[in-house]
């Protein structure tokens, strides 16, 4: 199968400490799939050197079939490879439906095209609505981004990253900090998400882990430990040794 997004003895070290060593791994188009791990083991590492934000000091990176090791972070994106970030701190006054469609004129330029008139608008306005739809979030479409409980700017900040329309979405511990009722529904938005969508997500809640992944990897002190389907996962020795005590 042709993966979306692969990487080879993709290597970070800061000086002598080697943060990530030799991850060789490949997500097919569509894939959910989790990197689990203990702290430290390189899971957020291995997303800044996916995203170009950390320079890798050794491996590659491709997407498709290009290889993007020494593209830029925004060339990445540009080829469809996407993050979110926390934004609730940037766009607080804003309500949701004006954060997602400043960002999706941002990806058409409709906001730099005064010219084009109402007629384009109403085709963002359209995305935007479309992606609210998506997560679920139309409720609270004229909520402003402060006011939203914390499961729902995490949902925002992935309609924010949908909005650029990306390959490959990767979300670094998306239910951090959102209490347990929330993360569910936070995860089966990403469950949903359009089924050619490829998502590589870091989570350390092992029971959301093994409801949403299709295949796990877990690395260890940077290196990749094992990798296999959630049942193969739960029934790895070593990663029970690892986590025992701590998967609930
Ligand atoms: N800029 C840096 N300089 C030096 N060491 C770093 C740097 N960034 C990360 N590290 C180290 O690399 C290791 C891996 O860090 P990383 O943040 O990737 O771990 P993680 O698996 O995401 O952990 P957590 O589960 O706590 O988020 C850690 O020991 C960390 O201290
Ligand atoms: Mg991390």
């Amino acid at each position: 199968m042709s993966s979306t997004l692969r990487t080879e003895g993709l290597s970070k070290r800061f000086g002598d400490f080697h943060a990530l060593d030799g991850v060789t791994m490949q997500l097919p188009r569509g894939a959910r799939h989790a990197v689990i791990g203990p702290n430290g083991a390189g899971k957020t590492t291995l997303i800044n050197l996916l995203t170009g934000t950390v320079r890798a000091t050794a491996g590659e990176v491709y997407i498709g079939s290009e290889r993007v090791t020494s593209l830029r972070p925004e060339q990445r994106v540009r080829r469809g490879l996407v993050r979110t970030f926390q934004i609730n701190s940037l766009f607080p006054e804003l309500t949701v439906l004006e954060s997602v469609l400043l960002a999706t004129c941002q990806r058409t330029g409709a906001a730099l095209d005064a010219w084009r008139g109402l007629d384009a608008r109403a085709q963002e306005f359209q995305a935007a609505r479309a992606t609210l739809r998506l997560l679920k979030l139309e409720g609270v479409a004229d909520v402003r981004t402060r006011d939203l409980a914390y499961g729902e700017q995490r949902l925002l900040e992935i309609a924010l990253a949908l909005a650029c329309r990306p390959r490959i979405l990767l979300l670094d511990e998306p239910a951090a900090g959102v209490p347990r009722r929330e993360s569910v529904a936070l995860f089966e938005a990403i469950a949903g998400l359009p089924g050619d969508l490829t998502v590589l997500f870091i989570e350390h809640d092992m029971d959301l882990v093994f409801r949403f992944a299709q295949r796990i990897t877990v690395l260890v002190g940077g290196a990749i430990l094992t990798e296999g389907t959630p049942q193969e996962i739960a029934g790895d020795a070593r990663v029970k040794q690892i986590y025992l005590g701590r998967a609930a």
